[in-house]
């Protein structure tokens, strides 16, 4: 966990290929007015490796990696070279994939282990992989569909039948960005102005996002609104990520530091905030990245309305309110440094990753069933 910055060098060295997209997957999938947001954020490919987009180098370089190991699943996602709630669960299955192969089949091979071998090897992937990130419930819902049908699939078929399920759990979280798009596309006026924060963009998924979902929908529909960025720090996932692929998208974008966001609310112009989550609770608190509570209680202040976006997925019944939720910390270095250039005094650093939002601050969910009312929450899944 929090591997830091000698961590986020480690993945460097990874089979990188600059500029050039995966091929098969994505073209298939309806991009609508934007083909040019048609970003393979993952997939799976014919060599047998999960080909991602390291999104630590962006907005510099588009450059492409062969992940052919669990560990290296791990550290991708442990490193945010893949992040984002959704694309966190989607690498994860596709890691489990990995380790079908890499460690059951050498075992079975060299006579070692057969059946159970096998399904140990399964079985540490997916505990190797649930173990990189703690708050994100979408990593354990795609796992826990991964071991599920571990479980009853014999060991001749089980690469097979977890690689197809990895690229069902892809192509499902394409479709409910879509279909948070279109529930949320309504709210989006033309000329709007509106508030995001971190990336739940193309970027953090397999489709076209969460709470950007429904700003590229109104697009597709003619209706174009300006989006407010802020950095995101520690990490700027707003500078980096979210400016970059709606500047790709054509939609227009401003970025502001996080410290601007009061006095941008106070200017009276925002239409809303929308965000995503990492995990929603029973009770409709939401986690997310940190800095969205900030947000909401500025929202709340102004009366501007707080959307959440977010796929079923990430509901999470089984944690009853956001004080259950585990919040990650990361490394020191990341607060401390900005890129590779030290800024800060030695001094300790806190670090959590997301902050709870509680549910009394949240106007509505967007969700690929629909516009839900907090109070639905509970039998949201
Ligand atoms: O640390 P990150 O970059 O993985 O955090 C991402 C967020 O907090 C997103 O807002 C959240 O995962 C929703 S993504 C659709």
């Amino acid at each position: 966990m929090g591997a830091g910055l000698k961590g986020l060098r480690g993945l460097r060295g990874l089979r990188g290929i600059r500029g050039r997209r995966g091929a098969g997957g994505y073209e298939e999938y309806d991009w609508g007015y934007f083909p040019e947001m048609a970003i393979s954020t993952i997939e799976f490919t014919s060599s047998g490796s999960v080909r991602i987009l390291d999104q630590r180098l962006l907005p510099g370089e588009e450059t492409y990696a062969d992940l052919t190991s669990v560990e290296e699943v791990a550290l991708a996602i442990e490193t945010l070279a893949v992040r984002g709630a959704p694309l966190i669960g989607i690498a994860a299955s596709m890691g489990v994939v990995l380790g079908a192969r890499e460690i059951g089949k050498w075992r079975l091979e060299a006579g070692r282990g057969g059946d159970g071998g096998v399904r140990r090897a399964v079985d540490g992937a997916i505990e190797r992989l649930r173990a990189t990130r703690p708050t994100a419930v979408n990593l354990n819902w795609a796992l826990d569909r991964m071991a599920s049908v571990a479980a009853t699939a014999d060991t001749a078929s089980m690469f097979d039948v977890l690689l197809e399920e990895a690229k069902a759990i892809h192509a499902e979280d394409a479709e409910m960005c879509r279909r948070i798009g279109e529930a949320g596309a309504p709210l989006v006026k033309n000329g709007a102005t509106v508030i995001t924060h971190c990336n739940a963009g193309a970027l953090a998924t397999g489709g076209m996002g969460t709470a950007l979902a429904p700003i590229y929908v109104a697009g597709e529909e003619g209706r174009v609104a300006n989006v407010m960025v802020p950095e995101t720090r520690p990490l700027l996932q707003g500078a980096r990520l979210t400016a970059w692929e709606l500047a790709r998208s054509g939609i227009p974008c401003t970025l502001m530091t996080d410290s601007m966001t009061a006095s941008r609310l106070s200017n009276d112009d925002i239409s809303f905030v929308i965000v995503g989550a990492d995990r929603i609770a029973a009770n409709g608190d939401v986690a997310n990245k940190i800095g969205t509570l900030g947000l909401a209680l500025l929202a709340k202040h102004y009366g501007v309305p707080f959307y959440v976006a977010a796929p079923s997925s990430t509901f999470d019944p089984a944690t009853a309110t956001g004080a259950d939720i585990p919040i990650e910390q990361r490394a020191a270095e990341e607060v401390g440094r900005i890129g590779t250039q030290q800024v800060a005094a030695d001094v300790p650093v806190w670090n959590p990753a997301f902050d709870v939002t509680p549910a009394e601050l949240i106007t509505a969910f967007i969700t690929n069933e629909g516009m839900m009312d907090v109070d639905d929450v509970g039998g949201g899944r």
